[in-house]
Order: structure tokens, then C-alpha cells, then sequence
């Protein structure tokens, strides 16, 4: 099963993806957390991709499905019933990228999830938000506070503020948001795929949302 969730900066993608994922033995593959890590380790492939995410930029097309594919095959090894792809496609080369790299696969994408939510609760969202710097769980420190303050619940890793949540960026990852991924409802909307879960309410209705989604897209599989 493949899923992709649609939303803007800070609606809480990440924060379902990682719940969802383990419930149904899906990948999760978040093309911002698979970059990060490229940074974080000082790789080629992080020293040319860093510029773009401290901006706020997207990420080149090929560099992106092509940090995709080798999840998939990842997949293809047997490792996961699917995916939930968090935060991809973001544009229209990505849609198309993905589907062909499905095709390949005799499988195409199940369910996309619209979380929806209103822009002003956007940025205290991401204002709020702290990563760990060990595991990359993500915490808010309001909404989703650590038992211990400055410390990951999982890890005990340090909480970090991300690099890109400033003003500035979250602005330019808002507009490309508009002009680029929002669109991209369009073109799985025709297909009759896209289902739309409210993003503001707590984290735990949130995921109630998705979970009614998700069976409702594998009750149709069946
Ligand atoms: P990426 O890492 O994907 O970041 P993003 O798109 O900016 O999305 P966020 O992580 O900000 O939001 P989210 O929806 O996951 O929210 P979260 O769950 O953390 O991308 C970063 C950069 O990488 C891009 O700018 C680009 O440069 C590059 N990139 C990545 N993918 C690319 C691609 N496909 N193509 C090209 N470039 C790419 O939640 C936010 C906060 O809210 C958290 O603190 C959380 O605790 C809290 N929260 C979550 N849900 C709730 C709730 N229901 N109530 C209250 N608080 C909540």
C-alpha cells in the first residue's frame, strides 16, 4: 500500500507519518528527513542539497526521486508492505516521477490524505517545534511537550530547533507550498484518491482521522 500525505509547512505530516507507518509495516519516507541526514553526515550529496533547505528551497527534481528510488528498492527487498510518503511528491516532475517508479512496480499510489488547517496555526506550530537531534522524533513545546525538558522521551537525545524554521523560511516553504505541491491535489483528485482529514485538532483525533482514511482505502483493496 502506498500513501501520500498533502499538507502544508507544520500541519503535522512527520508527526502522522510516524504513527501511521508501524501500523501497517509502511516505510516511512520523508524526503526532509532523508536530506537532513545526508547533511548531518557531511555526505556529497548533503553538501548539495544543504543550500536549498536552509533557504527554504525545493530540492531539485532528480536529486529527489532519486533519493526516493533507493527507499523503494529498499521496499523491493522485502522489507515493508509499502509506504507513506511524508512531505513527497511536491511537484508535478515528482507525481509523474513517483508513478512511473510504481508502474515499474505493478503498484500505483492508494490513498492521499489532505491534512487541512488554517495558515495562522501554521506558524506557532513551527515556531514551537523541536527535533531530537539523536532519533528525529519530533516534539512542540506546548503542544507535544518532553517528559524532561531539552531531552527526547524515546532517546534522551538533545531537542534542537531546526535550521529552517525561521521566518523567513517558513514563508518561502508556505508560498512554494502553494504555487508547486498544493496543485498536485488536483492531479490525484482525478483519480478519486484524495481524502481530506482536518489538521486542527489534537494530534490523537488527527491520527483517528487518518486511521478511518487508511481502512476505509484497504476495505476497497480488498
Ligand atoms: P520537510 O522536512 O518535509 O519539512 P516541511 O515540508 O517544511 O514540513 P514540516 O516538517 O515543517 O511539517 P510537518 O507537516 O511534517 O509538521 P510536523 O509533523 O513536524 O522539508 C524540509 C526541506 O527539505 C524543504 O524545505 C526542502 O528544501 C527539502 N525537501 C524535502 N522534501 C522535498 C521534496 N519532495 N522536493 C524538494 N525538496 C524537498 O509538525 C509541526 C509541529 O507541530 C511539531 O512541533 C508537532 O509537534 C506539532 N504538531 C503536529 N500536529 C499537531 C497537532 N495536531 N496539534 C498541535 N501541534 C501539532
Amino acid at each position: 500500500m502506498y500513501v501520500v500525505l498533502i499538507g502544508p509547512q507544520g500541519s503535522g505530516k512527520g508527526t502522522q507519518a510516524d504513527r501511521l507507518a508501524p501500523k501497517h509495516s509502511l516505510m516511512k519516507i520523508a524526503t526532509g528527513d532523508l536530506f537532513r541526514a545526508e547533511i548531518g553526515a557531511d555526505t556529497a550529496l548533503g553538501k548539495r542539497v544543504k543550500q536549498y533547505l536552509d533557504q527554504g528551497e525545493l530540492v531539485p527534481d532528480d536529486v529527489t526521486l532519486s533519493i526516493v528510488e533507493d527507499r523503494l528498492k529498499v521496499i523491493d527487498a522485502g522489507d515493508a508492505n509499502g509506504a507513506v510518503f511524508d512531505g513527497f511528491p511536491r511537484t508535478q516532475g515528482q507525481a509523474e516521477g513517483l508513478d512511473h517508479a510504481l508502474e515499474h512496480r505493478d503498484s500505483s499510489i492508494n490513498l492521499v490524505i489532505e491534512i487541512v488547517i488554517a495558515e495562522k496555526s501554521l506558524i506557532s506550530r513551527l515556531a514551537g517545534r523541536r527535533v531530537c537531534s539523536q532519533c528525529g522524533r519530533v516534539y512542540h513545546m506546548e503542544f507535544q511537550p518532553p517528559a524532561v525538558d531539552g531531552r527526547c522521551d524515546v532517546c534522551g537525545g538533545s531537542l534542537e530547533q531546526r535550521a529552517d524554521d525561521t521566518e523567513e523560511a517558513i514563508r518561502r516553504r508556505l508560498s512554494l507550498y502553494r504555487q508547486m505541491t498544493a496543485p498536485l491535489l488536483d492531479y490525484y483528485g482525478s483519480r478519486g484518491i484524495v481524502r481530506e482529514v482536518n489538521g486542527d485538532q489534537l494530534v490523537d483525533h488527527v491520527e483517528a482521522a487518518i486511521d478511518d482514511a487508511v481502512a476505509a482505502a484497504i476495505a476497497e483493496l480488498e
